[in-house]
């Protein structure tokens, strides 16, 4: 007897009430209704990372009284934003926004075509914009709740962090991308550490210097959050065969400020070299 086909929709653990016009909106789910394994990968990843995200949503929405403000940033093309409000939001829309930013005007008009077409607009916009300039863009609220930015390209996750600082946030789930800017000040300061600190051979051949810049960066960013007043909690996203960026950062705002994790944050960049004129003070800014 021949075997009953299998339905490829299965194997997405589709949760009750998804939008499958969604899936294939964001080519997950093809035309003829198959699974794009490439955009699975990547499903995979987003709802990982929603399952992180969903209690930090329903404690805001507990305290706000159903409100939320959540902004997404170096969206793409807004998987992330996309699946939390379809799986999270839409069901209870009122007081609920999804906000993206990025900076490629084609996939901001599209995910704002796309938002109407699934008739979550109401809840969700996205805004072409760099992430360093959203603090100061009108549309967005002088405080929001939630700040999320997963693979924000090199510098994006920094001015995510800087974003959520200023504008209070309650939460921020950060999967950072690659960053060149901590292993760029590493070199330049390669040659005057040399004969200060044996600890320069963590970063003396280049190949290091790129790890220990990209390691080293997340660290300073979660002494910087912590430094702010946030507990900050560090894990794996999935497992590495999904992404080489797989590191997910969560901070809770809980004190307003810290200060020793702010004099750890300076300590380090002085131990290192990174301090100076033209050192990373201000990227890594924490409380005066
Ligand atoms: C690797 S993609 C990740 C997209 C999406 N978050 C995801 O995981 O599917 C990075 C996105 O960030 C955008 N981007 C890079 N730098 C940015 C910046 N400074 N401000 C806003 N968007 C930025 C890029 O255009 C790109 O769409």
């Amino acid at each position: 007897m021949p075997k009953p086909k299998r339905n490829p929709l299965d194997t997405l653990e589709l949760k009750p009430g998804q939008s499958i016009e969604l899936l294939k909106a964001l080519h997950i789910v093809t035309r003829e209704g198959g699974i794009n394994q490439d955009s699975r990968r990547k499903l995979k990843q987003v709802y990982h990372l929603t399952q992180f995200i969903e209690p930090l949503i329903d404690e805001v929405r507990k305290a706000n009284d159903g409100g939320l403000y959540l902004v997404d940033h170096g969206a793409g093309k807004s998987y992330l934003g996309f699946i939390l409000y379809d799986l999270y939001l839409k069901q209870n829309p009122d007081g609920a926004v999804v906000a993206g930013v990025e900076t490629r005007q084609e996939l901001v008009d599209k995910s704002n075509t796309l938002a109407k077409q699934l008739g979550f607009d109401a809840g969700m916009q996205f805004i072409n914009l760099p992430v360093a300039q959203a603090t100061e863009h009108p549309d967005l609220p002088e405080t929001v709740d939630i700040v999320t930015a997963l693979h924000a390209c090199n510098t994006a996750t920094d001015d995510a962090i800087s974003f959520g600082l200023k504008k209070q946030a309650k939460f921020m789930a950060l999967v950072p991308c690659c960053q060149a800017e901590v292993a760029t000040h590493l070199r330049k300061s390669k040659a005057s550490q040399l004969g200060k600190s044996s600890l320069v051979e963590m970063w003396r051949h280049p190949l290091h210097t790129r790890e220990f810049g990209s390691q080293l960066t997340n660290v300073l960013r979660c002494l910087q959050l912590e430094a702010h007043g946030y507990q900050v909690t560090v894990t794996e996203l999935v497992g590495w065969e999904h992404s080489m960026k797989n590191e997910l950062i969560i901070a809770k705002k809980h004190q307003r400020s810290n200060p020793k994790a702010a004099q750890r944050l300076r300590d380090m960049l002085v131990e290192l070299g990174l301090d100076g004129e033209e050192g990373l003070q201000q990227r890594f800014h924490v409380p005066a």
